[in-house]
C-alpha cells in the first residue's frame, strides 16, 4: 500500500485536533501507523516559527507578507523534512493544518491574491497535494464557544488569529468553502457540529471511501 498524506482543516475550535488524534487512533486498531503534524511546526524550525506568529513573540507587529513567508517556510520544512520522507518510507502522515489554511486566513480572510499565493504554496509544497483534505465545517459562534470552554480549564490563551474580529473568521469559512468546490475531489467537508464520535464517524468514512 502507498503512503497516504491527509490534511485536517477548518476554522477556529471545529475540531481539527480532536479530530485527527481520533483518526490515529482508529487507524492503529486497523494496523496502520499514522505519524501526526501539525502546521505551522512540526520541526525544530516549524516549531519556532510558530511561536512567532501566533503571540507577535517577536515583540514588534508582523507585517501581513512576513506573516505569510513564515507560515510557508514552516511548510518547506516540514514537507523536506518529515512528510516527504514519510510518504517514501510508504507511511500514513497527518496533518493539523496546511495549504489551505494559508488559502483561507491569508487569501480570502486577509484579502491577498489567491494566485500568487497558490503559486507560493506549490512552491513550498514541492508540488505534493494532500491525497485528503478533511474539512471540519462549523458555524464561527460554535467554534469560539468550544474554545472558551477549553481556555476556563486554563488550557491555552487566545492568539494573534482568534483576536481577529468576527467578520474576518466568516470569511476563513467561506473562503474553505470556495476551496473545496475548486478540488472537489481533494476535499471532504464534514459536519462539525455534532459530538465527537460522531464527527469521528464521518471522518472515518469519508477516509475509507477515498483511501481504502
Ligand atoms: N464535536 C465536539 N463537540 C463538542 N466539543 C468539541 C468537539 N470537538 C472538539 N471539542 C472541544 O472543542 C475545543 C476545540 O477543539 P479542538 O482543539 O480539537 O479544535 P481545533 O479545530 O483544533 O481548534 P484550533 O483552531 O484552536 O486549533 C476543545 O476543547 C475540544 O475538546
Ligand atoms: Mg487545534
Amino acid at each position: 500500500m502507498p503512503g497516504r498524506f491527509i490534511t485536517f482543516e477548518g476554522p477556529e475550535g471545529s475540531g481539527k485536533s480532536t479530530q485527527i488524534k481520533r483518526l490515529a487512533e482508529k487507524l492503529e486498531a486497523q494496523g496502520i501507523t499514522a505519524f501526526c503534524t501539525r502546521e505551522p511546526g512540526g520541526t525544530a524550525t516549524g516549531e519556532a516559527i510558530r511561536n512567532i506568529l501566533q503571540h507577535d513573540a517577536a515583540g514588534e507587529p508582523l507585517g501581513e507578507r512576513a506573516e505569510l513567508l513564515l507560515f510557508t517556510a514552516s511548510r518547506a520544512q516540514l514537507m523536506d523534512h518529515v512528510i516527504l520522507p514519510a510518504l517514501e518510507r510508504k507511511e500514513w502522515i497527518l496533518c493539523d493544518r496546511f495549504i489551505d489554511s494559508t488559502m483561507a486566513y491569508q487569501g480570502f480572510a486577509r484579502g491577498m491574491d489567491v494566485e500568487v499565493l497558490d503559486r507560493i504554496n506549490d512552491f513550498a509544497i514541492n508540488h505534493c497535494k494532500p491525497d485528503l483534505t478533511l474539512l471540519l465545517d462549523l458555524d464561527i459562534e460554535r467554534g469560539f464557544q468550544r474554545l472558551a470552554e477549553r481556555y476556563s480549564d486554563g488550557k491555552g490563551s487566545a492568539d494573534r488569529f482568534e483576536r481577529e474580529a468576527r467578520d474576518f473568521h466568516v470569511r476563513v469559512r467561506e473562503g474553505y468553502h470556495k476551496l473545496a468546490d475548486r478540488e472537489p475531489g481533494r476535499f471532504h467537508i464534514v459536519d462539525a457540529d455534532q459530538s465527537v464520535d460522531a464527527v469521528a464517524s464521518n471522518v472515518w468514512n469519508a477516509v475509507k471511501g477515498a483511501l481504502l
